[in-house]
Parts: C-alpha cells; structure tokens; sequence
C-alpha cells in the first residue's frame, strides 16, 4: 500500500474548453484493508417509510414495520413531559388483530420523537425503558407460538447521548432489538443553504457523529440490540422541492447510506417511499425520482460486509466500499462533490488483491462504450470490472432526471423500471469520476480475505 501511495502525485491538468468553462482532472487512490469487515448491515439494509397508502395496496412486501402510538392514554404536561405509564391496550388490539388476519409484521416500534426533549412531548429515559419491556412481553405472549418472532424497536427520536445511555442501560437486556434514531441533519426544508450543505464535506462529515456515538453507546451498554436509523428525510418541514426530490440530493443519501454502514447500522429508512418533497417517487406521478434509483442500485451492488477504506488525493470525493452482493469481489461507492474537476481514482487494496497499474489514459464516454462492447463475452469479466456513471440530465442538480452512463433512466411506457446497465472498462485503468457525479463500480476480480 505504501508504494502506490508513494505513486500518488497529484497531478493537474487544465483543459480550456472554449472561453468560460474550466475543467480539472486529479488523481485519487482508495486505499481498502481487506482483512476482516468493520461492520456489518443487515441484507435488506435500504428501507423507506409510509405514511398512508392506499387501503386496497396491502402488498408492499413481507418486511412491514409499525409504529406504535407510544402517548396512548397519556396526559402531556404544558412543559411536553408525560408521566403516566404507557396504555397498551390499543397496542394490543392491533398486534392480535395482524396476528388473527396472519399479516406478517417484521417489527414494532414504540414511540415517535418522544425522546431526550422530545418533539412536542417527552417520555424519560427511565419511563421509555418500562414502556418498552411492556411491548416486548406483549411480544413474546402473542406470538408465543411462533418460531420467528417480530423485533421491538424504540425509541425513533434524535439522539441525545445522554438519554439514549440511561434507556439502554435501564430497560432488560433483551426487551428491545433495536435501537432507533431519526436523522434530518441539513435542518428545515425551507433553508436556503440546503445544496451548499450537502455540497460541502465538512459539513456531510458532521453526520458521522450520529453513527458513530450510537455504535459506542451500544458497545458501552450491556444490550443485545443493534442501531437502526427508522426515518431520516435529511430536511425536516417535508423537505424542500427540487432538492430533496432531485439528483443533488443523491449525495446526501448515498453518502448516509455509507457512513451508517461503518458504523455497523444494520437498517436505514429514508423518509419516504412517496409523500412530501423527500419522496423516492414522485408524489403526483409515483415515478421514481433519482434517489430511488441510487437506493435501487446501492441494494442490488452493495453487499452486507463493510470494509476500511480510506481515499487521499481531494476531500471532495467521498468513497465507501462492501463486498459486493450476491457476486465475487468489492463494490465500490464514489461520491465527487466536486463540479469542475474529474477524479482519475486507483484502487489499493493492500498486498491482497487489485494491482492499481498508474495508467493515465482517459476514457471518453465513446471509448468506455468501446470496451464495454469487447467485454459483453461474460468470460472476460475477470479483468474488467462494471461502472454505474450517475449525472444529473443536462449537469442541473436540480434536475429530477437521472442519467446512468449517460442515458436518462425512466420507466417508459410500460412504467417498468430499467434495466441498470452498467458499463465495463478495464480493472488496470483508473475509475474516472466526473463532476458532480456518483460512480458505483464493481471489481469481481479484486478478493480481499474480508469477502471471503
Ligand atoms: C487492516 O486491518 C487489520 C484489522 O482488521 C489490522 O490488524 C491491520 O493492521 C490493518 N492494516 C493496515 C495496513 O492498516
Ligand atoms: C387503557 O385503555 C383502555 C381503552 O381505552 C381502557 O379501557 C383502559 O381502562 C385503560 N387502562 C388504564 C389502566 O387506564
Ligand atoms: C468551475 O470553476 C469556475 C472557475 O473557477 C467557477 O466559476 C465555476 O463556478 C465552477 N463551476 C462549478 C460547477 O463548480
Ligand atoms: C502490477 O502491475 C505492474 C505493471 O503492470 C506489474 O509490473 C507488476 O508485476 C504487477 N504486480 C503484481 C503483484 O501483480
Ligand atoms: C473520445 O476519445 C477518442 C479517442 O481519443 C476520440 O477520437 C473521440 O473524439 C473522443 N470523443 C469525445 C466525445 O470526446
Ligand atoms: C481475475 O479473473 C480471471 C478470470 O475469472 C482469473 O483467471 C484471474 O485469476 C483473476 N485474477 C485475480 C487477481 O483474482
């Protein structure tokens, strides 16, 4: 690893292109340790909220999770606080009503917002922590007889370090499976600095905070449960149109999606499948909008296992990587916050694996359909990997047109999503990130222990 850093220079070059426009390229190298995984999300890891549906579209897939109404029966005081216990019996109802209809429920979560100052009401740690249990009784004598059983989940709030340390410290060691958070990091919908924030690495590096003093709660507290972010939307207020709902919003996602990952969280529900400006479809015409496809591709590329990676050469490229999902090798996340510059990346993997060949050749978008015509032979795939090149239609941040490799997805006539074809280029060439772009790339010829 340390003799490709050493090849690392980093070199400009400075293309005039026309009068006006200025474009960059830089190199880049991911360095990856393979050896083991430094964490590990569940495999259905990309989840969404709903807030309504329609009554007669009850099929939305097996994994369902309910939340409970936590105030039921419960006065809340002028200053928020609440201070009866928990009324269970509406819980109950609706558990043994799913139980008799055999609608299959992943999970129950308890409360929403009700914790540290609370959202218009707040529940003590201590309190939440014999609520909890309740649910987790309720749990285990209607389902009694079943062999899997669904997971408890609390409290759905934002995190207060303090609060969410005395819960898990107070409630019984396995009365809850998971503990839950709410992420909305970028502030009101209506700010006017949104794409600025999301833009800005210092900024996105603020939300590794969250991750990564829940993981250390957990690990300092005596739980079986694990961390779940159950609804994160990123803007509150419904989000912000043409943000929230466009491509730039892709980066804030996905590189959510990876910092969660690192720091072993094992589910992330985005807020929402449809409803409000930070809807993955659209709200009027239910097709999706670009972070349903970033989320579609994240779940079929990247696998459970997360890796070590680390990236030098601009902090304005953001890189993740997991083994890949359901194939050989690693799939690599690359995020470019940049919209000047393209990032020639190499990929290290230490003495295990990929030899990162400093090939300074670029590749056009003709040459890359080239290679990826030569390589349509499937026996070839060893030494070329596969590129997903995310751009926004006509480079508008705004846009709600996502182009992959350079074609616009959409759902067409048939209103079936497209096909996510990727484009292969070979494993010895450096992975070209263009501006403001998001590249998912996968290496199957690249076998780190870690995957193994
Ligand atoms: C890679 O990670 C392992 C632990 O999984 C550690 O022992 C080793 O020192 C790391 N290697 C490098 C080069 O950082
Ligand atoms: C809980 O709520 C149910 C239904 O509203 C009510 O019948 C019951 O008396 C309540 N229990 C307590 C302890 O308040
Ligand atoms: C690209 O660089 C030029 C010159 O520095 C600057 O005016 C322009 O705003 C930049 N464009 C983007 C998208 O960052
Ligand atoms: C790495 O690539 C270089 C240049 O192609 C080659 O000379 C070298 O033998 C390779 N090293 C390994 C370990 O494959
Ligand atoms: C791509 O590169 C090839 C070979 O260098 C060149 O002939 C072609 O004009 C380039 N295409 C574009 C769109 O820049
Ligand atoms: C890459 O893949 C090819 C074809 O599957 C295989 O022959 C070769 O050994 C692989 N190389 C490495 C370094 O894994």
């Amino acid at each position: 690893m340390a003799s490709l850093s050493n090849l690392l220079h980093l070199i400009f070059w400075l293309y005039f292109v026309g009068h006006s426009s200025i474009s960059v390229a830089l190199q880049g190298l991911v360095s990856i340790n393979g050896t083991a995984p430094i964490a590990e999300t569940d495999n259905d890891f990309v989840c969404a909220t709903i807030d309504w549906w329609p009554p007669e579209k009850c099929d939305y897939g097996t994994s369902v999770i309910f939340g409970l109404n936590a105030l039921s029966g419960r006065k809340i005081g002028s200053d928020g606080s609440v201070i009866e216990a928990w009324n269970s019996s509406n819980a109950e109802s609706l558990l043994r009503y799913t139980v008799n209809k055999g609608y299959p429920i992943y999970g129950w979560e308890l409360g929403n917002e009700l914790s540290g100052n609370g959202v218009g009401a707040r529940i003590s740690a201590d309190q939440y922590a014999y609520d909890i249990s309740q649910l987790q009784n309720l749990v285990q004598v209607i389902y009694k007889d079943f062999k899997v059983k669904p997971i408890v989940m609390a409290p759905g709030g934002f995190l207060d370090v303090n609060w969410y340390t005395e819960f898990l410290h107070k409630a019984p060691y396995s009365s809850l499976q998971a503990v839950s958070q709410h992420i909305y990091n970028l502030g009101p919908g209506v700010a006017t600095d949104l794409v600025e924030k999301i833009l800005n690495p210092s900024y996105l590096d603020g939300g590794l905070q969250m991750f990564s003093s829940l993981q250390n709660i957990l690990k300092s507290s005596e739980t079986s449960a694990v961390s779940w972010v159950s609804e994160a939307g990123g803007a509150w207020n419904s989000g912000h149109n043409h943000i929230t709902n466009a491509f730039v919003f892709s980066f804030w996602y996905l590189d959510q999606l990876g910092m969660a990952s690192k720091y072993d969280t094992k589910t992330y529900c985005r807020q929402s499948l449809i409803g409000g400006n930070y809807g993955l479809l659209n709200t009027n015409t239910f097709l999706p909008n670009p972070d349903y496809y970033s989320a579609l591709l994240w779940h079929r590329l990247m696998g459970a296992k997360v890796l070590s990676t680390s990236f030098s050469g601009t902090n304005k490229i953001r890189a993740y990587a997991h083994c890949s999902k359901a194939s050989q090798g690693i799939t690599l996340l690359l995020i470019n916050l940049d919209g000047n510059t393209t990032v020639h990346i190499q990929v290290s993997t230490g003495n295990a694996g990929s030899n990162g060949s400093l090939s300074m050749q670029e590749q056009n978008q003709t040459q890359r359909k080239k290679i990826s015509r030569m390589a349509s032979n499937n026996e070839l795939l060893g030494i070329f990997r596969q590129e997903y090149h995310l751009t926004a239609k006509d480079g508008d941040l705004h846009s709600q047109t996502m182009l992959l490799n350079g074609v616009p997805l959409s759902v067409g006539s048939t209103a079936a999503i497209p096909d996510l074809e990727p484009e292969y280029n070979y494993q010895s060439n450096p992975i070209d990130v263009g501006p403001y772009s998001i590249v998912f790339a996968h290496m199957p010829n690249v076998t780190v222990p870690a995957c193994k």
